[in-house]
């Protein structure tokens, strides 16, 4: 497998360190990656001017899969749109064609305790939010600014999602709610948007070729309101793009540490884009305190859908569980008090845990 690595801005480098790390050492037990690095975001602006360059989109399209680390800057913050880090990644989805984002959120009983919410209506969460990558608000042209009669300037967007981008999507969350508990609950507004009319009449009808799979719907406002109310309703979650976006970080939350969290962006024929679901947290970058754990995780997905080597995708996440039973913490999941980790070190433990595996 010819895997592109672009670890990014922020923390972004450190993580992905930690992750490369990983995959040498399944390298060494034979499973067979080669790597090769290329900038984005904001350290591919500052090298280039471009936060998407040509050389790295080319990497990328030739790769079988590329691990992300994060882009995204305080120093990029002032940058016209399209120079920004964030359209290096909007991108990079688009022009792979990723339509497909899987985001799980999964409490691990270690931390239970490290969640916003009291452990009892979190423990167990096992929740799979599947979002619309390529669509909706995020790429809806006409967009851009306009000068009103009276001299005002006005920001504009378009929300939209034809039929057949909705359906591709519905029968990816249809197939992967049949591998789960068979229910799948679609998120739109279709109380107030044309968009989300269309979304819920399309998902209600590709629904009815899997009779098996229990579909329900409901509205963003509501969803959001349930995900904190009451998180263990939910096993897959469908929706589209912007909602995706939102309801992704909330319930990342939900689980005590968005540091855990990988995610994977996938195309028609599972090639696929893996990144942790953070972002660069320019405010802890170089110190090396940043949890590798998520992008760790998000090797585990890359080598499952891209890769399908589910064996190396186990042995990954059962490493990661095993340095977290171990007492392993790294500041963003350590209680008060609790002594602490930093990237190398979390790393190196899961790579002796990998190790440990043999015997
Ligand atoms: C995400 C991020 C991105 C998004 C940003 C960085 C463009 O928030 O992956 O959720 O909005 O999709
Ligand atoms: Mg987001």
């Amino acid at each position: 497998m010819k895997i592109a690595v672009l670890p990014g801005d922020g923390i972004g480098p450190e993580i992905v360190e930690q992750a490369m790390q990983v995959l040498l050492a399944l390298r060494t037990d034979g499973v067979r990656v080669e790597m090769e690095t290329a900038p984005i975001g904001g350290a591919a602006h500052d090298a280039t001017g471009d936060p998407l360059p040509a050389s790295t989109l080319a990497l990328a399209e030739a790769a079988d899969a590329v691990l992300m680390g994060a882009v995204g800057g305080p120093k990029y913050d002032t940058l016209p749109r399209a120079e920004r880090p964030e359209q290096g990644l909007l991108r990079i989805r688009k022009a792979l064609g990723l339509f497909t984002n899987l985001r799980p959120a999964i409490v691990y009983p270690e931390l239970a305790d490290a969640s916003s919410l009291k452990p009892e209506l979190v423990a167990g969460l096992d929740l799979m939010i599947l979002r619309e990558l390529t669509g909706d608000i995020y790429f809806g042209q006409p967009r851009g600014r306009r000068t009103l009669d009276n001299g005002e300037p006005e920001g504009f967007d378009t929300m939209k999602y034809s039929a057949s981008e909705i359906r591709r999507i519905a029968h990816v969350g249809f197939a992967i709610a049949r591998k789960r508990s068979r229910r799948l609950c679609s998120v739109d507004k279709a109380n107030v948007l044309d968009t989300s009319i269309l979304w819920r009449e399309v998902v209600t009808e590709v629904g009815a070729a899997y009779p098996d799979v229990e579909l329900s719907h409901m509205y963003v406002d509501n969803a959001a309101m349930q995900l904190v109310r009451a998180p263990k309703q939910f096993d897959v979650m469908l929706t589209g793009n912007m909602f995706g976006d939102i309801l992704s970080d909330e319930a990342s939350m939900l689980t005590g540490s968005i540091g855990l969290l990988p995610s994977a962006s996938l195309d028609a024929n599972n090639k696929g884009l893996y990144e942790p679901i953070h972002g660069s947290a320019p405010d802890i970058a170089g110190k090396g305190v940043a949890n590798p754990l998520a992008t760790i995780l998000s090797v585990a997905m890359l080598l499952r859908y891209s890769g399908n080597d589910e064996t190396s995708a186990d042995r990954i996440e059962r490493a990661v569980r095993q340095v977290l039973s171990d007492g392993l913490r790294t500041a963003d999941i350590a209680r008060p008090g609790e002594s602490t980790v930093g990237s190398a070190q979390m790393g190196a433990a899961v790579v002796a845990a990998l190790a440990r595996q043999h015997r």
